[in-house]
């Protein structure tokens, strides 16, 4: 009885340890991905990299492809919905054109991120550096296009924020990973 409860706090106790230990990761992971890059939103690396599949026991390394993963997710999802809102046939010129560059520099992204987590999982590091940043640039190029428009809003305005502020993230990551004893 005394040896079972014992072991249950036990238990407890190592739960609460991993538990923050693996909460502090992220946040610490994201404090640093913020003061490196002020564009950065804080709350969206947290909210974004606790949300992702086992992020919860990840170490600094594996954070990094995690990130990459999102990125890929998104930039994946970003290519499919432009595709989507170019089958509407009354869209305005100045909106397809647009879209059809978007769809281009998404489109080359998708390969893009796969070669960077080649890249990284094989120490890399410059080259997944340069990498992401191109996919990073591909979602400010995009948002850049519709600005020329004064007061239109972009269809991609979250998509390509989304994208931007994830490939930041995993740029940061592989910054700190590269830079440490890893
Ligand atoms: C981009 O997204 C972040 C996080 O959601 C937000 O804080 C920021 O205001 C957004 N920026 C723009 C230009 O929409
Ligand atoms: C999470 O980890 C499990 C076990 O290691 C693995 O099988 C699974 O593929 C991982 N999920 C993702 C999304 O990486
Ligand atoms: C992009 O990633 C963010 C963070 O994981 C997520 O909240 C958002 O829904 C994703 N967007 C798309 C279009 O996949």
């Amino acid at each position: 009885m005394t040896s079972s409860k014992f072991s249950f706090a036990f238990l407890l106790l190592f739960l609460l340890f991993f538990t923050i230990t693996a909460t502090n990761i992220i946040s610490d992971t994201c404090k640093k991905c913020a003061q490196n890059d002020r564009t950065l939103s804080y709350k969206f690396c947290v909210t974004s990299l606790q949300a992702a599949p086992n992020s919860s026991s990840a170490n600094l390394r594996q954070l990094g492809l995690i990130s990459m993963k999102l990125v890929q997710h998104n930039v994946t999802n970003t290519k499919h919905f432009i595709k989507q809102l170019l089958k509407n046939k009354k869209l305005d010129k100045f909106v397809r054109v647009r879209l059809d560059d978007c769809l281009e520099l998404y489109t080359d992204a998708v390969p893009t991120i796969k070669q960077v987590m080649k890249d990284y999982k094989s120490k890399h590091y410059r080259d997944a550096n340069i990498r992401l940043s191109a996919v990073s640039g591909a979602s400010t190029t995009c948002e850049d296009g519709f600005e020329e428009r004064p007061g239109f809003v972009s269809p991609l305005k979250k998509r390509d924020n989304d994208t931007f502020q994830l490939s930041a993230i995993a740029l940061s990551i592989v910054n700190m990973v590269s830079s440490s004893l890893y």
